[in-house]
């Protein structure tokens, strides 16, 4: 099984984008649970039989990579509860995916980071909300904070980096905190990007007035000096700036307020082998019981391109509010 080279262009969908992006979500576990993330009611996981085994998600990785796939990424739940993980990643890697990285809550990823690293992981996202260790432990169901610091600073000492820090500001519980994470990026190269909260999913938070834009955060943000505006390289939904004579960059990714659907070029794999062309729809592709019933390569392929071609235009998230009745970010991968 060497390198395939990919010689093909990534397929179109129906509105001319080009897919070169899967987002591979490897469990619906995690070891937290994030206000706007965990479900209000206690949820049942899949049986680890539902679940893609390492094979089946190389399986898929390899299919999609004969198309031009150029970029994956590992999310969850949180990825790292797998035990297979670094075994995922050298997988993908063999296949030959030129960029691969991990969106992780950081907890388990300080002890992980070398290995991660050498078995062909390129960066990581760590998801972080709060700089306050006791807030941190109430907004997480009782995270510990200080596991996350290593795995930041493991992460940049094994050259997982840029590290990316992922905040969803939500008002009435992190959004003074808006400032102390902007000026993370003044003394590291840190990549700190605010996400907007998308009511998803019947989550613990009240759905309604919890959302704080970017142009609030921006112009709190100013006080500490001028922000300027880093070239849109045209990839990836994150709208990048930077603090005047900052190391690092803060990025604001707007999923509602100015939703990047025009240029979205991901495709989603649930753990248990569902194949969603959007984030924010239901539509949504078995290959788990079709590779257990022995379909061809061919066959695979075909399931491929059909979900490249069912991808919905553009999410309806702001003209419906919310979307309570998908499921919430913990199984779908963000
Ligand atoms: N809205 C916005 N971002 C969310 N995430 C999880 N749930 C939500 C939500 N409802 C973020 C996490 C993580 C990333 C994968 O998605 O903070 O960083
Ligand atoms: Fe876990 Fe991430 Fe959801 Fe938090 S946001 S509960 S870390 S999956």
């Amino acid at each position: 099984m060497g390198k395939a080279r990919n010689r093909k262009h990534p397929p179109r969908d129906s509105f001319r984008r080009q897919i070169d992006y899967l987002r591979v979500s490897i469990t619906d576990r995690c070891n937290l649970r994030c206000v706007y993330c965990s479900p209000k009611r206690k949820k049942t996981h899949f049986a680890p039989s539902d679940l893609l085994t390492l094979e089946e998600i190389a399986r898929f990785v390899r299919t999609a990579h004969r198309h031009g796939l150029r970029k994956v990424r590992i999310t969850g739940g949180e990825p790292l509860l797998r035990e297979d993980i670094t075994g995922i990643i050298s997988a993908i890697k063999e296949i030959g995916v030129p960029d691969i990285s991990l969106t992780t809550n950081g907890v388990l990823l300080a002890r992980r980071a070398r290995e991660l690293k050498a078995a062909g992981l390129d960066r990581v996202n760590i998801s972080l909300d709060t700089l306050n260790p006791v807030r941190y432990s109430e907004m997480t169901g009782g995270g510990d904070i200080n596991r996350v610091w290593e795995a930041i600073d493991e992460a940049e000492a094994t050259g997982l980096s840029p590290v990316k820090i992922n905040v969803v500001p939500i008002r009435g519980i992190n959004d003074e905190e808006v400032m102390d994470f902007a000026a993370l990026t003044l003394g590291r190269d840190f990549h700190v990007r605010f996400i907007e909260y998308m009511p998803v999913g019947r989550t613990s938070i009240c759905l309604k007035g919890v959302c704080v834009k970017k142009d609030e955060l921006m112009e709190k943000i100013s006080t500490l000096g001028s922000l300027r505006k880093l070239p849109f390289k045209g990839k990836g939904p994150s709208r990048n700036y930077r603090l005047e004579g900052a190391e690092g960059i803060i990025g604001f990714i707007s999923p509602i307020s100015e939703h990047f659907c025009d240029y979205c070029n991901r495709l989603r794999l649930s753990p248990s082998g569902m194949i969603k062309p959007c984030l924010l729809s239901d539509i949504q592709i078995d290959i788990r019981t079709p590779m257990r019933r022995g379909i061809t390569d061919e066959g695979l392929e075909k399931l491929f391109l059909k979900a490249v071609s069912v991808k919905p235009e553009k999410h309806k998230l702001s003209e419906q509010g919310s979307l309570v009745d998908l499921p919430s970010m913990s199984e779908i991968g963000g």
